[in-house]
């Protein structure tokens, strides 16, 4: 059976979706390994209360290239065959992520490329785009880029306000990381250039 490790800073509600899927069967994976860079992580609280292998490895005070090292060595303790980003808010570097090639997913709360980085809910009302979402997407060295797997749209609306919105897409980023994980489980797609074309 495949291997998820996955990644959180915070909350952890994609986790606990993940977490949901595979409990249900909808994703034939396990989870080996949940990690979280902030040891005040909710997330990390719930993965321990649901008798998941929980660790904290903290990445405050260490440069990148050491904290990444620690990382990958946890995942591959862990014989971790997908890593799944889920509101995890580093960059990763590139000897990263050479060591998973294709093997890294992240969820954004936007229709990339518009809004990478942080508050992209607030990004695109501020913008006033009519229609936002969710991506979720192979991650490369650079922020929120990489080959997309699924996206998916939700309206804006008036009277919209960030929380109002970024619960909509919320709901639908838990929906489509199951979808993603799946696809990427069943491995029938190949990379043209940016584009991930499914089999
Ligand atoms: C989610 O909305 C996720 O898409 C976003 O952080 C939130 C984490 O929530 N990620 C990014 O903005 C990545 N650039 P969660 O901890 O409840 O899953």
């Amino acid at each position: 059976m495949k291997r998820l490790g996955i990644l959180i800073s915070g909350r952890g509600s994609n986790f606990e979706a993940i977490a949901d899927s595979v409990a249900a069967g909808r994703i034939d994976a396990a989870i080996a390994v949940v990690i979280s860079n902030r040891p005040e992580a909710r997330g990390l609280a719930v993965a321990r209360e649901r008798g998941l292998n929980a660790v904290c490895i903290p990445s405050k005070g260490l440069d990148r290239e050491v904290y990444d090292r620690l990382l990958a060595e946890e995942l591959k303790r862990n014989s971790v065959d997908l890593v799944c980003l889920a509101g995890f808010m580093r960059l990763l570097s590139a000897g990263f992520i050479r060591e998973f090639p294709l093997r890294i997913l992240n969820i954004h709360p936007s229709l990339l490329p518009a809004f990478p980085g942080l508050d992209a809910q607030h990004q695109a009302l501020e913008h006033g785009v009519k229609v936002g979402g969710c991506t979720v997407h192979f991650v490369d060295e650079c922020l929120d880029s990489g080959p997309i797997l699924v996206q998916t749209a939700v309206p804006v609306l008036n009277d919209d306000t960030v929380e109002a919105l970024s619960a909509r897409i919320l709901k639908e980023e838990h929906r489509i990381y199951t979808e993603a994980i799946n696809l990427v489980l069943a491995g029938n797609f190949r990379i043209e250039g940016r584009r991930v074309v499914f089999t």
